[in-house]
């Protein structure tokens, strides 16, 4: 890609390597990170609104974990990880912003073994957060099954924000080859496990039905923070073992992430379903626009 390419992509983007504050065209990292050479990084993925990071504890628990799941020390503490972020949000002037937030096990020697690394790379990405299209929204988006597996959790386990994302990315190839919006993946075992970016869900019977975290899939935020309102307001939800037979059945379906919300599925496979019914759906949509509204007002996540 060219840098003038870059520039538009970028432009009013912000990144923090290693606590310097840089411009996207001059920030590197070395060839030897590991980050780059294996995919031996964690991530993290939020956004801000009116000048506030939205579920930044949250995330920054999720980016330990992700960290102890795959044995990555780390050598930032949370408060340090915490000031860079906050640093960069100041410094992008934005009001609201897309974060990324990396941390690889460091650069050494080209080695497998990962004891050798005694240092990681902090990155931190912040640029303006675009509203997604509109239709996404009114008319919902197209999902299909592909025929890539999610990653077993005896192998890179899911649950880790892992930067090894070639699963996924094959997962959403097959997906756009196919004419469809994205991927949804099964597990080894044929149980329906998560999206490339995103966790899933289905409403049967006015019942919010998500898959198990047994099934191997990544505990998204947005995933907790529906279930917890699930919880508090007495609205009916599992947490299951869900097959794809279970998507031709469903009344409502819907996918969640940090940066795109809730967005409604008109389409699995070949199964078609009309978003403008979806009243389940909306309503938990309206509770959980709730929630972030109310959270925009605390004083630790602003910047
Ligand atoms: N993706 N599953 C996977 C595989 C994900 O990568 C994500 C997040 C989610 C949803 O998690 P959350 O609600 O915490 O955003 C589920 C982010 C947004 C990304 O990689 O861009």
């Amino acid at each position: 890609m060219q840098r003038t390419d870059l520039n538009s992509l970028f432009d009013k983007a912000i990144v923090n390597v290693n606590g310097n504050l840089t411009t996207p065209q001059n920030a590197q990292i070395s060839v030897f990170d590991r980050g780059f050479l294996y995919g031996d990084s964690i991530y993290e993925v939020t956004f801000s609104d009116s000048r506030s990071v939205v579920f930044l504890e949250e995330h920054l628990d999720r980016l330990e974990n992700s960290a102890a799941l795959i044995g990555l020390p780390l050598f930032y503490s949370r408060a340090e990880i915490k000031t860079e972020i906050l640093k960069t949000l100041k410094q992008s002037n934005l009001d609201r912003t897309y974060i990324r937030i990396i941390v690889t096990r460091g650069d050494g020697n080209i080695t497998l073994d990962p004891l050798e690394c005694k240092n990681n790379n902090l990155v931190i990405i912040v640029r303006p957060l675009e509203p997604y299209p509109q239709n996404w929204y009114q008319e919902g988006v197209s999902l299909c099954f592909v025929s890539i597996i999610r990653n077993d959790r005896k192998s890179v386990d899911p649950n880790a924000k892992s930067g090894n994302y070639l699963n996924n990315v094959l997962a959403i190839k097959e997906a756009k080859e196919r004419g469809y919006f994205d991927a949804l993946m099964i597990n080894k075992d044929g149980l329906v496990t998560e999206g490339t970016t995103f966790n899933i869900w289905i409403v049967k019977n006015n019942t919010f039905i998500t898959p198990h975290l047994n099934s191997g899939l990544l505990k998204g935020i947005t995933r907790t923070k529906l279930l917890e309102i699930c919880r508090e307001k007495n609205l009916k939800f599992e947490e299951s073992e869900l097959t794809p037979s279970d998507f031709l059945d469903a009344d409502e379906v819907f996918l969640t992430s940090s940066t795109k919300g809730m967005v409604p599925v008109n389409k699995v496979d070949s199964k078609e379903f009309d978003v403008n019914s979806f009243k389940n759906f909306q309503m938990l949509k309206g509770l959980y626009q709730e929630l972030i509204d109310s959270i925009k007002s605390n004083e630790d996540y602003r910047y």
